[in-house]
């Protein structure tokens, strides 16, 4: 099947104040008036990323701004980033929301891959972009050296399909962040809050680092590393997640 890899920016000039910043990026400092969620760069070994990716492949499921698909391609490695597309609708939660929600979803996902666009440019990178939802990678996608999936099965409907998706497209190491449950039963707790006035439109779960693991072990990953819990620093909104790293080899 025919695969989609954007490899250039569809946005001819982009205005780093047009964009949503998840991640924190160098070119920042110079833009003291923009918001950004996560700063990265300090807690990078936490993220169990091979240090050496020259001729090694990566995919980046979940890239939002790339700032793994850039910091692996710094590494050596040929990249591919992926997100939901445009007219992608993210797993919603089963609380009646307007129907704006979804207009509102997609001017968010363009300022997300714009963020994602300008970073490109910025660090001249030859990462190739591709959308959809991750219950199915888009047909033709190859098999990657090395998988990330970044905090994003908290915001899966079914979060064992997106890694079962995720490892039929990896020949060797699969690594996953997610936030934290703090159980040693291998569990996913739900973490919808129907009763706040603005629940989080898209976040289901948190999951046990064992329910991971089993995971891993059960599609027969070997020499499985955990690293964490570790909070990230959620600077937009002001709260701490506590995260977890799992890494496997096959
Ligand atoms: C919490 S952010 C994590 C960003 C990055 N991976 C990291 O760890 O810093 C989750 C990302 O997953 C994407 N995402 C959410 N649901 C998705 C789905 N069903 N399919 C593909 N991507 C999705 C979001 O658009 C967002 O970019």
């Amino acid at each position: 099947m025919n695969i989609k890899y954007i490899s250039e920016s569809p946005y001819k000039t982009i205005d780093i104040n047009d964009c949503y910043w998840y991640h924190y990026f160098d070119f920042h400092k110079k833009a003291d008036n923009v918001v950004w969620e996560y700063k990265l760069g300090s807690m990078l070994e936490k993220f169990l990323l091979p240090e050496d990716m020259k001729g090694k492949t990566f995919l980046d499921i979940g890239t939002a701004n790339g700032f793994f698909s850039f910091e692996m391609e710094r590494r050596g490695a040929e990249v591919v980033s992926f997100d939901l597309g445009l007219d992608d609708q993210p797993d919603q939660i089963p609380y009646p929301f307007s129907p704006d929600r979804v207009k509102a979803n997609r001017e968010f996902m363009l300022q997300l891959h714009k963020g994602y666009w300008y970073a490109h440019q910025y660090f001249q990178s030859n990462a190739k972009a591709v959308y959809g939802h991750i219950k199915q990678l888009p047909g033709g996608l190859e098999k990657f050296d090395v998988t990330l999936i970044g905090s994003i099965l908290q915001h899966t409907r079914d979060p064992l399909g997106a890694i079962i998706e995720a490892d039929r497209h990896t020949n060797h190491t699969l690594i996953i962040s997610e936030a934290y449950y703090p159980s040693k039963e291998p569990v996913m707790c739900f973490h919808a809050n129907p009763k706040d006035e603005n629940p989080q439109y898209w976040t289901w779960w948190r999951i046990s680092p064992s329910f991971l693991e089993l995971a891993l072990e059960t599609l027969g990953y070997k020499d499985i590393k955990l690293c964490g819990p570790f909070d990230l620093i959620n600077r937009r909104h002001g709260y701490k997640v506590p995260t977890i790293t799992i890494k496997g080899t096959k």
